[in-house]
């Protein structure tokens, strides 16, 4: 199958030297991307640029320290335009997002007492469920679960309207699961939520390196996700509409100022990890911009946008990304379902590509998980395997504890890679049967 696109796949793949890597002579594949990506060269670089030459913390009066601040506040602007804000003081930097989450479900817990309802979902990856559920505990508030439809783990939005009331505080759901794929329709999840007076937390840390997330357009009240799932090193980000960043209190040392966002960045900073961040979103954004120039070359008298803005390059960038990893997507899916004995969880209707990230979970009827896994691995093909915290739906499924094999796809992915993973997962299973 050749893929008809002006996706920019030679110059992707040329930014990540991770992808050089072989083992016993075969290329690796990454489809553990999921699990963290792969990192340009240049977030590789600005992480070792920051360390060689800049290294100080903040406030100094000495080169250092002004050019550590400056790219603090570079990169609150940059990831402000990736997540679609206005605000760069509305952008939270911390360990990681389940860290960032913890001190944020501690802030808003105070704000809850008995009789109050928090929703979470069993699709999501439990730390966007167990840091609500023991914060709901300590405020002595109740849990409720928002089941989904066992057929293709969608959310049952039917029964998150017949759980979601007055009482509900806050309503916690994944962007997208990080097992099945499963895009969740936040817009309307927030549009309804807040009608019935509750805030939204959305995890959007599986969503982020395959599609744009949007504060703005979704109006959600928090937003979390993880710079090592797109593309960066390991650093966290909150969202937090500045007005509940200034009203809520944080747990913080003294003195608290008011001020967003220091209000609630605790302890000395990744400067270099934040300074990758910066740089894996400025690699989207160069996506974007190569697209642009493919596309003009492609087409007769069409010219590049003078000044596109970060956020145009990146949504150019996301839209190129979608599109391509959709193709792959329904390779996979249609090549594992060819497969005897193999059930894929999750959406598998090509007509619904758009529903789902190109991240496919299945189990084999007589082959564990591992030990797909772990034959895969020894030919360079790299997939996950057991239940990535998405616990409920490992659970739900009866899973546990062998869990699932997960096939992550990410834009760095070609499709020679996946024929090559069908093929290998054709022959295991033809050796299991004979
Ligand atoms: C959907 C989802 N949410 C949350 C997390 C936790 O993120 P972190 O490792 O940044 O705490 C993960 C990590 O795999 C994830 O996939």
């Amino acid at each position: 199958m050749t893929i008809p696109t002006t996706f920019p796949l030679t110059w992707c793949r040329d930014q990540f030297p991770g992808l050089r890597r072989t083992v016993a002579k075969h290329p690796v594949a990454f489809f553990d991307g999921p699990g963290g990506s792969q990192v340009p060269q240049r977030v590789i670089d600005a992480v070792g640029h920051y360390m060689a030459h800049t290294n100080a913390n903040r406030g100094g009066q000495y080169p250092t320290a002004v050019e550590s601040d400056q790219l603090l506040e570079s990169a609150h602007a940059t990831v402000a335009a990736l997540l679609g804000t206005p605000h760069p003081e509305s952008i939270v930097f911390g360990a990681n997002m389940t860290t960032l989450t913890f001190a944020l479900s501690r802030a808003l817990s105070r704000t809850w007492q008995p009789g109050d309802e928090i929703l979470v979902t069993r699709l999501d990856h439990d730390a966007n469920v167990t840091p609500w559920v023991l914060a709901a505990r300590d405020a002595g508030a109740t849990v409720r679960y928002v089941e989904f439809h066992r057929a293709d783990c969608t959310l049952d939005l039917d029964d998150f309207r017949s759980k979601l009331s007055a009482k509900t505080r806050l309503v916690a759901v994944g962007c997208a699961s990080n097992i099945v794929g499963t895009v969740n329709p936040v817009q309307e999840i927030c549009r309804e939520a807040q009608a019935a007076g509750a805030q939204v937390f959305l995890d959007a840390v599986h969503y982020a390196p395959h599609s744009l997330p949007d504060v703005t357009e979704w109006n959600c009240d928090w937003l979390a996700c993880s710079a090592y799932k797109f593309f960066g090193p390991h650093v966290g980000v909150l969202y937090g509409r500045p007005e509940r960043l200034k009203s809520l209190s944080p747990y913080k040392l003294r003195p608290v100022t008011e001020s967003l966002p220091g209000r609630w960045m605790t302890g000395t900073q990744n400067f270099e990890g934040i300074a990758g961040a910066k740089a894996a979103v400025d690699y989207l954004a160069d996506l974007g911009r190569q697209v642009v120039t493919a596309s003009a070359t492609n087409a007769s008298h069409a010219t590049a946008p003078a000044v596109a803005t970060l956020r145009a390059t990146l949504q150019r960038g996301y839209h190129a990304i979608g599109d391509y990893e959709r193709q792959l997507a329904e390779l996979l899916l249609s090549g594992l379902s060819q497969i005897p004995g193999l059930k894929i969880l999750g959406l598998t209707d090509l007509g619904r590509l758009q529903e789902r990230t190109p991240t496919v979970s299945f189990v084999h009827d007589r082959l564990s998980a591992i030990q797909i896994a772990e034959t895969l691995g020894r030919s360079g093909l790299f997939v996950g395997h057991g239940n990535f915290y998405a616990l409920q739906l490992t659970e739900f499924f009866g899973l546990e504890p062998q869990g699932v094999v997960r096939v992550g796809l990410m834009h760095y992915n070609t499709v020679e890679e996946v024929a090559r993973l069908l093929e290998s997962l054709k022959k295991l299973v033809s050796f299991a049967d004979a």
